[in-house]
């Protein structure tokens, strides 16, 4: 029996719509339910315990739209809240975390440069992923503070986001490494332009297809996909302003999209 019930996606704002799109190319008969907690961006400098407190909110706002899965479309989130989100629900929690992995085989230095919020860089789940492989790679780390806002700003290559992206990639670039990991889902929105600046020989690592055959996987391991012929629904929406999270969908998504605010208590 085919499965409309919808995923959940959330992210603090528009980031995790790259992941969305991903879901999208891959499950064109799912109905998807995204959430950008953008009152609530930036996560990468707020405490631990907020964005926990924020993820239960959001997931069970989702849940209460009957949400068959979540996928948690932030690496940020995914450090501070999965193991809590997991504990705590039976639904299947996706969650997103810096490709490290498929950078391994593309970097021929070893050395492997990592841009990511300070909170998903500090998180003993990055920490221990990294350690996992540090015998034979080197890992070189930059927080791109202010990035994500100039993301939320629209502004993909305007010369505030090229100063920005300038500043961070030479840094890694200049402690060798030869391959750059996304490792925060609003990213992928300037990958032309991290590409641009590191040159084409740098390949660039972004995780979201791999989450978005995750997804799959997991709904068909618990029979939840979706098999209607019939195209999925997409609803967005915001806990911040109404008026700019619908110009964000129009530019990033498509125009006319739904886009709703969240409801004033989980605001
Ligand atoms: N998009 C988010 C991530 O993947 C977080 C950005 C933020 O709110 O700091 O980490």
């Amino acid at each position: 029996m085919p499965n409309t019930k919808p995923i959940g996606i959330f992210d603090s704002g528009i980031g995790g719509l790259s992941v969305l799109r991903r879901i999208r190319e891959l499950l064109p008969s799912e109905n998807l339910i995204y959430i950008a907690d953008s009152r609530h961006m930036p996560y990468g400098d707020k405490p631990r315990e907020y964005v926990e407190k924020r993820c239960l909110d959001l997931t069970q706002f989702l849940l209460d739209q009957e949400a068959k899965a979540i996928v948690v479309a932030c690496n940020t989130a995914t450090a501070a809240a999965i193991a809590t989100l997991r504990a705590m629900f039976a639904q299947p929690f996706i969650g997103i975390e810096p490709g490290v992995k498929p950078a391994l085989a593309l970097s021929k230095s070893k050395i492997v440069g990592v841009l990511a919020t300070e909170k998903t860089l500090k998180s003993e789940k990055f920490e221990t992923l990294i350690r996992r492989f540090s015998d034979e790679y080197r890992f070189v780390t930059q927080a791109c503070k202010g990035l994500v806002q100039r993301i939320e700003q629209l502004d993909l290559d305007g010369p505030a986001t090229r100063q920005l992206v300038q500043r961070y990639v030479s840094i890694l670039l200049a402690q060798g490494a030869d391959t750059i990991v996304l490792g925060c889902t609003h990213y992928p929105f300037v990958s032309a332009l991290i590409e641009e600046i590191a040159g084409p020989e740098i390949p660039i690592v972004d995780t979201g297809a791999a989450v978005a055959k995750e997804v799959q996987r997991r709904l068909r391991e618990v029979n939840l996909l979706s098999d209607t012929p019939s195209p999925g629904w997409e609803w967005f929406f915001t806990s911040g302003d109404l008026d700019k999270m619908r110009q964000e969908v129009d530019f990033l998504w498509r125009p006319g999209a739904q886009v709703l605010s969240l409801p004033a208590e989980i605001q």
